[in-house]
């Protein structure tokens, strides 16, 4: 079946930091979106679907928490509704709550993989279940992390979340190649957020420096001597999704600005 002349993406998280960024970047690249975040997100999403529709682009707005399958599955089917198709998923939405190995609970981990892993498999899920059912292919894509290629302090539970993101991707690739789906994650490290913030303000607290330390710590590793804004990741997501890059799938590609080198 050809494409329609149009896209639709979906992005979850995309109230705010980078899914917000990828949001207004694939608006001016061309799509037309389905924004997803929770509930209490909703003020939020529903300006940046404003943002959107500014932008000359199409939004429909639906409140979706990842962690739920139907929750997952009605935005999928929702996009589809408003907007006539799914050509692009981009499960965005995650966490990064800090805490030192010894303080991992079995409730903590199990947070993490519910919304971090979890949804992640549904939102490939449902989308690929689509595009299938379209027959003109897809690109399922997804927020991984450097945490996600190599530990980092204070985010042993994030990074076995995200290293199983990346597991998760290639099985999803292996598996879908045959249908035209490819699936791919991308790798920030700091990303200049509220999430960052967090990590920031709870890494100091624990090694008793200031605010600010370990951002500044993390821009001096980078040979381009700064932290990356949330449209440094959306550029990258934006050629992801778009037709140049048909022919990479399997892989977890790197915005790090170079601290992490592999
Ligand atoms: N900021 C960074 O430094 C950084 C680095 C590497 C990877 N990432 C990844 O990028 C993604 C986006 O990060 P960010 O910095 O924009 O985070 P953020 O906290 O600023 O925004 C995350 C968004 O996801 C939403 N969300 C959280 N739980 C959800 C759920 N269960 N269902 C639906 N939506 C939910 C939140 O409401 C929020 O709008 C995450 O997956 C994160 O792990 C971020």
């Amino acid at each position: 079946m050809p494409a329609p002349a149009r896209r639709v993406a979906i992005v979850t998280g995309a109230a705010q930091g980078i899914g917000r960024a990828i949001a207004l970047r694939l608006a001016k690249d061309g799509f037309d979106l389905a924004l997803a975040d929770l509930q209490s997100s909703r003020g939020k999403l529903d300006a940046v679907g404003a943002e959107v529709r500014a932008l000359g682009g199409a939004s429909v707005e639906i409140e979706c928490d990842v962690r739920s399958e139907a929750d997952v599955y009605a935005l999928v089917e929702g996009a589809v509704a408003a907007l006539g198709g799914l050509d692009v998923m981009i499960a965005n939405a995650g966490i990064a709550p800090t805490k030192m190995f010894l303080d991992n609970t079995t409730e903590f981990l199990d947070t993490m993989y519910q919304i971090n892993v979890r949804g992640v498999m549904y939102c490939y899920q449902a989308a690929a279940k689509r595009m299938i059912a379209q027959g003109r292919g897809g690109k399922l894509i997804a927020a991984c992390s450097i945490s996600g290629i190599t530990a980092t302090e204070g985010q042993s539970a994030y990074c076995a979340s995200k290293f199983a993101v990346r597991a998760l991707n290639q099985g999803a690739a292996i598996e879908l190649g045959k249908h035209g789906i490819t699936a791919n994650v991308y790798c920030p490290g700091p990303v200049m957020t509220d999430m960052w913030a967090a990590i920031d303000k709870d890494m100091t607290r624990e090694h008793g420096e200031s605010e600010g330390t370990l951002s500044a710590a993390m821009a001096a590793r980078s040979p381009l001597g700064r932290n990356a804004e949330p449209e440094d990741i959306a550029n990258l997501v934006s050629f992801l999704a778009g037709p140049d890059s048909g022919y990479i799938t399997a892989q977890a590609i790197q915005a790090s600005g170079g601290i992490w080198m592999s």
